[in-house]
């Protein structure tokens, strides 16, 4: 293959969301209860979808337009796919996605400049072996200050580094960053993204860090990073939880322990899974042997009711902090995007807000109903 074309199939390389819709034709009623999304929630936070890139149908794209102000790249801003060989940058479909964002009055929270997954090998290696902590330094500066310098100004935020707490008894995760550069790894990369993108809020972005241990690292991290001198705004609470296990009081401890630290807090990769798994979080390298395929035929209503009385409570919890949130963004637009049918093992899965057929669900009229409670108690009082 010729090296253009080959980084040109680098550059194509995601990991790809599973269903796309053919275009489907979206009725009014539809539309009228979509608008209510974005509109319920101007005054309180963001409202965010991650998308793969501008490759939407037009039924999907009216869907996001009506109902979200920000999105989120799945895939395309990572290293791997911005510069998958040493100073071969692949800006295309990233650029795509930014440019119908802003048409369409969308911002963009740009994900993510640093993260041990879909992170390309040449950042570690020197001739065939393990590069050095300057070399690794180096190309980790010269990344971030080129993507960075890039797409200053036309995104809200980054998440600079992502998922790098250990999850088991160490402070930070033992990846080819930390271990090449060192534990200021972390501190260097704020650092150099504020230089390249001044008005960009930058956050720490990782999952499960609403409990202990993770959250106390995570408050470690801030301390370092402060001591440091490094600029760091804000939180990323990813929010991939399970239906009948999410931790509400968790969430509520770590929302007001990371605000208390001066931190903005953004829920960053918001679904619930209505399957079984056996792990928590969101570790991307940790797959599961498949079983049933329970909902391949769809969601039972009384599974459906419990997913909508659980996305209202934590919609109640967010806007009960919105002083302190400044975004929340679904990790997919409806169930038919959403990496979940995927990981960790193959299934049907229906975690978000719209079903596959683009049909809202009865978790989009309870999260509606809580504004309108709030409104109503407001003018009656
Ligand atoms: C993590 C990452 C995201 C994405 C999801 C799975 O949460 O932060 O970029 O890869 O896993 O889609």
């Amino acid at each position: 293959m010729m090296p253009h074309l080959f980084v040109l199939a680098s550059c194509l390389f995601v990991l790809a969301a599973p269903s796309v819709l053919g275009d489907s034709p979206v009725s009014a009623t539809q539309n009228r209860k979509e608008d209510a999304l974005v509109k319920s929630f101007r005054n309180s936070f963001a409202i965010g979808a991650a998308i793969p890139g501008a490759e939407l149908n037009r039924a999907e794209r009216r869907l996001l337009f009506a109902n979200f102000n920000t999105v989120t790249p799945e895939n395309c801003m990572k290293p791997v796919s911005l510069q998958p060989a040493e100073g071969r940058f692949c800006f295309t479909e990233a650029d795509a996605l930014v440019n119908m964002a802003h048409a369409n009055g969308l911002t963009v929270n740009a994900h993510t400049l640093l993260w041990h997954n879909q992170c390309p090998d040449w950042f570690f290696t020197d001739g065939g072996r393990p590069a050095g902590r300057e070399l690794v330094l180096q190309r980790m500066r010269a990344h971030i200050a080129a993507v960075g310098g890039h797409f200053a100004g036309k995104v809200q935020s980054w998440d600079v580094v992502n998922e790098a707490i250990d999850n088991k008894d160490g402070y930070l995760r033992k990846s080819k960053w930390l271990t090449s550069i060192g534990e200021d790894f972390i501190a260097e990369a704020f650092i150099v993204a504020h230089k390249a993108d001044p008005k960009a809020e930058l956050y720490y972005n990782d999952y499960s860090i609403e409990r202990r241990p993770k959250r106390d690292k995570v408050l470690r991290l801030i301390h370092d990073l402060k001591q440091r001198g490094a600029p760091i705004h804000g939180i990323g609470i990813q929010g991939h939880w399970k239906l009948d296990h999410i931790p509400f009081q968790a969430i509520e401890d770590a929302i007001l322990a990371f605000h208390a630290e001066g931190m903005n807090i953004a829920i960053t990769e918001l679904d619930i899974d209505v399957g079984k798994r056996k792990t928590d979080g969101a570790d991307v390298g940790r797959l599961e042997r498949a079983s049933a395929d329970l909902y391949a035929n769809g969601l039972p209503d009384d599974v459906q009711q419990r997913l909508a009385d659980q996305y209202a409570k934590l919609f109640a919890l967010f806007l009960k902090h919105q002083d302190k949130i400044t975004r929340v963004t679904f990790w997919g637009l409806h169930d038919g995007r959403s990496w979940l049918n995927g990981w960790p093992f193959k299934r049907t899965n229906h975690p978000l807000l719209w079903d596959r057929a683009l049909q809202a669900k009865p978790a989009l009229s309870a999260v509606l109903a809580l504004t309108r409670e709030q409104t109503e108690q407001k003018i009656a009082q």
